[in-house]
């Protein structure tokens, strides 16, 4: 068994099988096709990096990197590596700085990546050294290509991928240009592990169906409901989503009705504190919940009013990291302030809503253990084309996110041919 011989069952994607969680094999080989192939990563911020010099170290899948800003002001990202022997090269997670030296022999990169400097190159008393033809611009660190869109920063080791705003398409474009719409401030960071694998986390954001009913704390306190009107959208690949709800779009009657069949929300629960929930509309929308996940490594949210990217980070097929960077906007009043830090407790390792999905992944982590035959079902919202539903009662997108997932691991699906969008629709 493995990635190349994996029985997908099904050509409508509503079987996965559980070894694609188990094997530990499957993690190379995304790495190679997904993290370092045709894809564009999500390294950071620009507000991260205000001032020339600034860097941050952070990943491209479980490639350490780090992003910089040039005293141009343009943006560079290498792998964190040295190319001497291997060492780790920069090891704060942020800083400022004109180059970068390894702790180890000290060779000396810019802030392009470029190796200008390497101790005792031509020796000491005309003894040792390195070889006369060895040349420094043969031996600079491995580069990414790095673009931003509205402040985000992305990243690819493949410069034949498509252009940035092609591979985000139109309603990912349109979100990331609403959440960015003026000058941020970074509020803080956190970051998680999650015994489980990275793509029970990617299922679980694809999943609609879940989130009035696992959270429900959401849904019990007015953050999200699955009665409420909202929209998905995806993209030309249906490999990103966006889901939005409206506030207090439901009829309480109905809303209470649906989920008194599911046992809660029956009226005897009160917050200490709403605030911790509590929506002030900042745009007259009243989209209370805007999640969007994008293929393969982020996640952009407003829930309530606090704000936050996350950074998935792969580190085995069993376990993964999450990055969080809270924000706000440079010109936000005090009370928006502080909903932003106190609503910032919704998500996080011990956040209200965020301690369930990572306590669902690993759940699903620890119970398919010895399954690697067996398969999950994913058929709500039916069997039929991966489009937009009109509903959040749908896994449809969970199709979706598998298809996309085959397709650029090269994984053929039902024993037989590559299962191909167009044949799928
Ligand atoms: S490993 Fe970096 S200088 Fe030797
Ligand atoms: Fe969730």
């Amino acid at each position: 068994m493995g990635a190349t011989d994996v029985h997908w069952p099904r050509a409508d994607y509503s079987r996965v099988p559980y070894e694609v969680f188990l094997d530990p094999s499957y993690h190379a080989l995304e790495q190679e096709r997904i993290f370092r192939g045709s894809t564009w990563l999500y390294l950071g911020l620009e507000a991260e990096l205000p001032r020339p010099g600034d860097y941050k170290a952070t990943v491209a899948g479980d490639t350490p990197v780090v992003v910089a800003r040039a005293d141009d002001g343009s943006l560079h990202a290498f792998v964190n590596r040295c190319a001497h022997r291997g060492t780790l090269l920069v090891r704060a997670q942020f800083g400022n700085t004109k180059d970068f030296t390894c702790v180890y022999h000290h060779w000396c990169y810019d802030q392009r990546g470029n190796l200008i400097g390497v101790p005792f190159l031509r020796g000491l008393k005309g003894k040792g050294g390195m070889p006369r033809d060895f040349k420094m611009d043969e031996h600079g660190l491995r580069t990414l290509v790095v673009e931003s869109f509205a402040g985000v920063i992305f990243a690819t080791f493949d410069p034949s991928v498509e252009p940035l705003e092609s591979y985000l398409d139109a309603p990912m474009c349109d979100y990331l240009k609403r959440m960015f719409r003026k000058p941020i401030t970074i509020l803080g960071y956190s970051r998680q592990r999650i015994p489980a694998n990275w793509k029970l986390y990617y299922e679980n954001g694809q999943d609609a169906y879940h989130a009035g009913l696992l959270h429900q704390m959401s849904a019990t306190f007015g953050l999200f409901r699955s009665t409420e009107v909202g929209g998905i959208a995806i993209d030309k690949h249906a490999r990103h989503k966006v889901i939005h709800s409206i506030h207090g779009s439901d009829d309480a009657k109905e809303s209470k009705r649906e989920y008194n069949k599911v046992g809660y929300m029956e009226g005897s629960l009160r917050l200490n504190d709403p605030s911790v929930f509590d929506y002030r509309d900042e745009i007259g929308d009243r989209r209370a919940t805007n999640l969007m996940r994008l293929f393969p490594n982020s996640i952009f949210q407003q829930l309530s009013n606090s704000l936050a990217t996350r950074q998935v980070r792969p580190r085995s097929h069993k376990e993964f990291e999450i990055f969080w960077t809270y924000f706000g906007y440079a010109d936000d009043d005090a009370d928006l302030q502080l909903r932003r830090l106190k609503q910032a407790n919704i998500v996080g390792a011990a956040g209200f809503s965020s301690m369930e999905d990572s306590e669902a992944c690993r759940l699903v982590q620890v119970g398919i253990r010895g399954s690697e035959r067996a398969q999950s079902v994913v058929e709500m919202g039916g069997l039929g084309p991966i489009v937009e539903q009109n509903t959040t009662v749908t896994e449809v997108l969970v199709r979706g996110f598998w298809r996309y997932y085959c397709n650029i691991m090269g994984i053929p699906v039902s024993g037989a041919q590559l299962q191909t969008e167009a044949a799928a629709e």
